[in-house]
């Protein structure tokens, strides 16, 4: 499947970032013009391929972007206007790490090729910086320091931005990211994959407060997280119901167990805010989409919010031209023998 994303034209006097995102299940690539100027971007989903496993298959996420990485190349470059990229692009940014080792790899090599055809720099950037510049992307007035939530299907963690390039992990998920809970508790509730915008979906018919799921380390006073014993706590009612022959409100299940895990979110945002001092509150990563979420963030007063738009939240090669157009002007580079780094981290 492909999805087309907004494409603006303007003419290309400025700097042109080609940036390549294939850390998952997202063959996506964009053209940055400057900082923040869009001019092309495509995502070929692959959640066809995968849904029947109700997860995602590494073997066939790694085939299935080496089958379509250069048709999708050649759009996004024609999409863009850029008639010939020898001259006209400046920089290859792509996704370094963390993510699914075979994926990353038809990346960086796809990457690594292009910048040395076109003999232009090439930077190798942290997934999870992309996330956070999805948000300075969407707000120009989004300035350092602030906090990024950064909750995917594989991460779920707050991070202190002191400058761009300088992070400091606050916390993160002692077992399962939110966006993994998310899909966990759709499978088992016969929801289908990915489960995050299903649950969202139902939820909203639903009634939260039909069962009281335990909210996750919601009292303690550091920034951890923990999702498996909310996804466990949900399985353990749908047996319950199923032994007594009951029928299952899946919508009202839906509902608790999202309320339950977006105020493990919230509360621990809090936290941070607290212990911080810091009031400009950043939102990342798939689960920045769900609607409770950011229903919840936007309706509190104690910290200036800011979301991405949906097309965003999810992986994107937008952001990952973003953040290496920062690195890039913050005068990094990256070696043309890097290594992908499936266990990244952004900050300790
Ligand atoms: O950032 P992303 O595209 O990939 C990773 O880096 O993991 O996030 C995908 C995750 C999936 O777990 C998906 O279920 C979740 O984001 N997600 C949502 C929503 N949309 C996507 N979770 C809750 N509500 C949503 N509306
Ligand atoms: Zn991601």
């Amino acid at each position: 499947m492909l999805r087309l994303q907004w494409v603006c034209s303007v003419s290309h006097a400025s700097f042109l970032t080609l940036g390549i995102e294939t850390s998952c299940d997202d063959t996506s690539l964009a053209v940055l013009s400057g900082p923040r100027e869009v001019l092309s971007s495509v995502v070929s989903s692959q959640v066809d391929l995968h849904a029947p496993y109700g997860g995602v298959l590494p073997e066939l996420a790694s085939r299935k972007h080496q089958e379509v990485i250069i048709s999708l190349l050649r759009k996004v470059l024609s999409d863009g206007g850029v008639s010939n990229p020898c001259r006209d692009i400046d920089l290859v940014a792509v996704t370094r790490g963390p993510g699914l080792m075979g994926s990353l790899l038809v990346g960086a090599m796809t990457a690594k090729a292009l910048a040395q055809a076109w003999e232009v720099p090439l930077i190798a950037v942290n997934h999870l910086e992309g996330h956070i510049f999805a948000n300075v992307l969407a707000h120009p007035s989004l300035e350092p320091p602030f906090l990024c939530l950064i909750v995917s299907g594989g991460h779920t963690e707050i991070i202190l931005v002191r400058s761009f390039g300088d992070y400091l992990l606050l916390g993160r998920t002692r077992d399962d990211a939110a966006g993994e809970a998310y899909d966990k508790v759709a499978k088992l509730l016969g929801l289908g994959y990915p489960g995050g915008p299903a649950i969202d979906h139902l939820a909203k018919e639903g009634d939260p407060k039909a069962f009281t799921f335990p909210v996750p380390l919601g009292h303690t006073r550091n920034v951890e997280f923990s999702f498996s014993g909310l996804k466990t706590a949900v399985l353990w009612v749908v047996r319950r119901l199923e032994q007594e022959g009951a029928p299952i409100p899946v919508a009202d299940i839906c509902a608790s167990f999202q309320r339950a895990a977006v105020e493990a979110l919230m509360s621990k945002v809090r936290l941070s805010v607290e212990m911080t001092g810091v009031e400009r509150v950043a939102v990342s990563g798939g689960v920045a989409a769900n609607s409770a979420l950011r229903e919840a963030m936007a309706s509190q007063d104690a910290w200036d919010v800011y979301l991405p738009p949906h097309e965003l939240c999810t992986d994107n090669a937008v952001m990952i031209a973003a953040a290496g157009y920062d690195a890039y002007a913050r005068g990094l580079r990256s070696d043309i023998s890097f290594s992908p780094g499936p266990s990244l981290v952004l900050a300790k």
